[in-house]
């Protein structure tokens, strides 16, 4: 078998077995391996007429590679990936590409590409997203880096990509760290995504003290309508699952802290970094910290003496207005991490095609979702630099935006915390307020520290002696 695979994967968790046997359903013949041998056995044992050739030591895997080698990395983000691109880089030859498929942080993909091009091998840090399905019957694939390198495997990752009708969701997105950077924001906007829904659900659940049952149904509905998404869609199925042993809701039972792997604090550090306010996105990442303290919110809970409110009835109009709120947290949200990455595409000269960007997102990954259509149509006729200020959306979310504000009233009336939907509220506030309170910093700003300020009635920088 030696020499004639046409890829090999390394890291056999998920997404590295269901993503091997992906390609190989594709035709191609793939090679495998990993760290520990009984994963590379457990896959092999749901292998049918697929062709692929476990290997048991790296140097196998890399004999087992037709040239130029195509290894991919499937592995855990951080030092794993540095340990096998060093083990790889004394086996492989240049011309060969090493290919990074994990959820690497763009700057440490700045850092790799740099090494590899050094000994004349090619690199693709390429973002995956679509979870254990998607890898398997078609995820979105985000490649960036060497384009040459891309040559190479543009055929088994175009095959292997979810397909949508204007192609398959994998296309070059740019050079260098492009394709990690695509998928950190992809991955922030699903932050924001999955916070709002979480809201919304919280909403349902106190304010109008619905079941389980119902919410599901609600979330059924939603997903047939302008706010149709996968997450949407999982949401709506979560509802639905008991568990075996209490016959209860499932999702009921489940402890409400949420994890996080770091890709969503990832993409608020760098809108930082690259100056662009991503509210939503940072607020999503506090909720899930401050949902961390389990122990200290039921302590502080019960120094609180929290009343119960009174129920809400529930009606048609409430539902609207609750996909209505939603409808605009997720524009929000697709807002910020476009303006990110249209401003990093400029910083990093990535040369990003923001409709192509979308377009792959349209099917496979985890945020894929029916207004991805319109958002493309909008980038693609150039519509304004941040999408909230596009003809297609203003309208939209100019008439929804009033049912989010009552949204946002209620929770606050109720004191359900509903810190996404807020605060995607006051983002929209913010950036439709001619006038900001920013002369007052500038004023506190230039009292304590002399730091200047300009006017509004005339050209200059002036300072002022505040106080004697
Ligand atoms: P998942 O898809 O389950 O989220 P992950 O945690 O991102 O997976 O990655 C796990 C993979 O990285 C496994 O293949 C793991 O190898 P083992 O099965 O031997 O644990 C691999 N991995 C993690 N750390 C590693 C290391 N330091 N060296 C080699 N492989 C490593």
């Amino acid at each position: 078998m030696h020499g004639s695979c046409d890829i090999g994967i390394i890291g056999m968790a998920v997404m590295g077995q269901n993503l091997a046997l992906n390609i190989a359903r594709k035709g191609f013949q793939v090679a495998v391996f990993n760290r520990t041998a009984s994963r590379t056995d457990e896959l092999m044992k749901r292998v049918e007429k697929e062709s692929i050739v476990p290997t048991y030591t790296l140097k196998e895997f890399v004999a087992s590679l037709k040239k130029p080698r195509k290894a991919m990395l499937m592995v855990k983000a951080g030092a794993a990936v540095d340990e096998f691109i060093d083990k790889l880089l004394e086996l492989l030859e240049p011309g060969d590409l090493i290919i990074d498929g994990g959820n690497s942080f763009y700057q440490d993909t700045e850092r790799r590409i740099k090494k590899v091009e050094k000994q004349g091998l090619l690199f693709l840090g390429t973002g995956i997203s679509g979870g254990e399905y998607g890898a398997l019957h078609g995820p979105s694939i985000m490649p960036g880096g060497h384009e040459e390198g891309y040559a190479l495997v543009k055929e088994i990752f175009e095959k292997a990509a979810a397909q949508v009708e204007d192609g398959p969701c994998c296309t070059y997105l740019g050079p260098r760290s492009a394709g990690h950077f695509v998928k950190m924001v992809h991955n922030g906007i699903e932050y924001a995504f999955m916070q709002a829904i979480a809201e919304a659900y919280d909403l349902l659940r106190k304010a109008y003290r619905l079941s389980s049952e119902a919410i599901g149904k609600i979330f059924e509905e939603f997903n047939q309508s302008e706010i149709a998404s996968y997450l949407i869609e999982i949401t709506a199925k979560i509802f639905k699952v008991s568990d075996p042993e209490t016959r209860k809701p499932l999702v009921e039972l489940i402890l409400d802290q949420a994890e996080q792997k770091g890709t969503g604090k990832w993409t608020s550090q760098t809108a930082f970094d690259f100056g662009v306010p991503t509210p939503v996105i940072n607020q999503s990442v506090i909720a899930r910290t401050i949902s961390s303290f389990k122990q200290e919110r039921v302590q502080f809970a019960s120094l609180w003496k929290n009343k119960e409110a009174a129920p809400i009835n529930f009606d048609e109009q409430h539902k609207e207005k609750i996909k209505d709120a939603l409808f605009v947290s997720m524009v929000v949200a697709f807002s910020e991490g476009l303006h990110l990455l249209k401003v990093a595409s400029q910083e990093m000269q990535y040369g990003l095609s923001l409709p192509e960007v979308v377009r792959i997102w349209k099917g496979g990954c985890i945020l894929r979702a029916r207004m991805l259509n319109q958002i493309q149509q909008a980038l693609q006729n150039g519509e304004g630099e941040i999408l909230l200020f596009s003809p297609t959306f203003l309208n939209e979310i100019q008439r929804r935006t009033p049912k989010l504000r009552e949204i946002v009233a209620l929770s606050i009336e109720k004191e359900i915390p509903a810190s996404v939907l807020s605060t995607s509220l006051a983002y929209l506030d913010s950036w439709k307020s001619e006038n900001l309170p920013a002369n007052l910093i500038q004023a506190q700003r230039d009292f304590f520290g002399a730091h200047t300020y300009q006017r509004v009635d005339k050209e200059g920088v002036f300072h002022t002696i505040w106080e004697e």
